[in-house]
């Protein structure tokens, strides 16, 4: 593997050793809570920290690599930057808020549009999953094998109910599959869809740091990723996405072809 993605690998591990720790703790103070676009959609203090903290450290090791952060308003600089950060600080604010549960940390890397290295931190489970570029994806560690094929028969599938205007390709997903299931992170939903606990993720809305990182580990668990119209998805603006095992994304997608937004 290439030298220089070794060592940002082993930075970036670290970089979780002094961050994971700080979000555990502010568990237990007081948060400072704001909403956003909607009484639904809140920011805590702890996700702005977060975010600050980790652009700290790539500033720090790599200052002219660009960063995409969800909590830090900027557009998106270029549409080729040779190094770009994808980051969302807490993915799952509401899980974090509410349940003090099931909610992790999103990090990307890209070089030249490629991923290169993608890192999902489940903080109260303490998981760290990551996946480097050709060299496969991880939980702590031990290689993840890629899921056997699941049918859309037999599979359980996540998708946000809340955001569906396209009532009628969504009863049909509904009606093809086993049952529907929602984490309400989209980080923890699709690590079930790496560990064939879901069959697929269907996500009707997201940023980029809400995809980023799923792209590199999606190529290599062998998982099927793209937009609801079948075109691959764009790791720099997000949007509707499919994560699917091979054995249903055929048949997920030709049922989201018909959504309209
Ligand atoms: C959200 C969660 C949610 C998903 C949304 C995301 P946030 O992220 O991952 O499960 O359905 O698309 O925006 O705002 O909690 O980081
Ligand atoms: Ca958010
Ligand atoms: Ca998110
Ligand atoms: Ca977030």
């Amino acid at each position: 593997m290439d030298r220089s993605l070794i060592e940002i690998d082993m930075q970036v591990k670290q970089w979780f050793k002094e961050i994971i720790p700080f979000i555990q703790q502010s568990l237990s103070t007081k948060l400072t809570i704001e909403t956003k676009s909607s009484r639904r959609d809140l920011v805590s203090n702890i996700d702005k920290e977060v975010e600050a903290r980790i652009r700290a450290k790539i500033m720090e090791h790599y200052p002219s690599h660009e960063i995409i952060g969800e909590e830090t308003d900027q557009p998106v600089q270029t549409r080729s930057p040779d190094h770009v950060w994808i980051i969302d600080p807490i993915d799952g604010t509401t899980n974090f808020l509410k349940q003090m549960d099931h909610f992790c940390v999103l990090i990307a890397y890209y070089e030249n549009n490629v991923g290169k290295l993608g890192y999902i931190y489940d903080v109260m489970n303490d998981d760290l999953y990551h996946a480097i570029e050709s060299k496969g994806a991880f939980l702590n560690g031990e290689k993840i094998e890629a899921p056997s094929p699941i049918s859309l028969a037999d599979g359980l599938v996540s998708c946000d109910i809340r955001r569906w205007h396209s009532k009628t390709t969504f009863t049909e997903l509904v009606n093809q599959c086993f049952d529907i299931r929602y984490m309400g992170c989209g980080g923890i939903d699709s690590i079930h869809v790496f560990h064939g606990k879901f069959a697929a993720f269907v996500n009707s809305d997201s940023g980029p740091w809400d995809l980023a990182a799923q792209v590199i580990f999606a190529k290599e668990l062998g998982l099927k990723m793209s937009k609801f119209d079948g075109s691959p998805v764009d790791y720099l603006v997000g949007g509707d996405y499919i994560l699917a095992n091979p054995g249903c994304y055929d048949d997920i997608a030709s049922i989201m072809k018909s959504y309209e937004s």
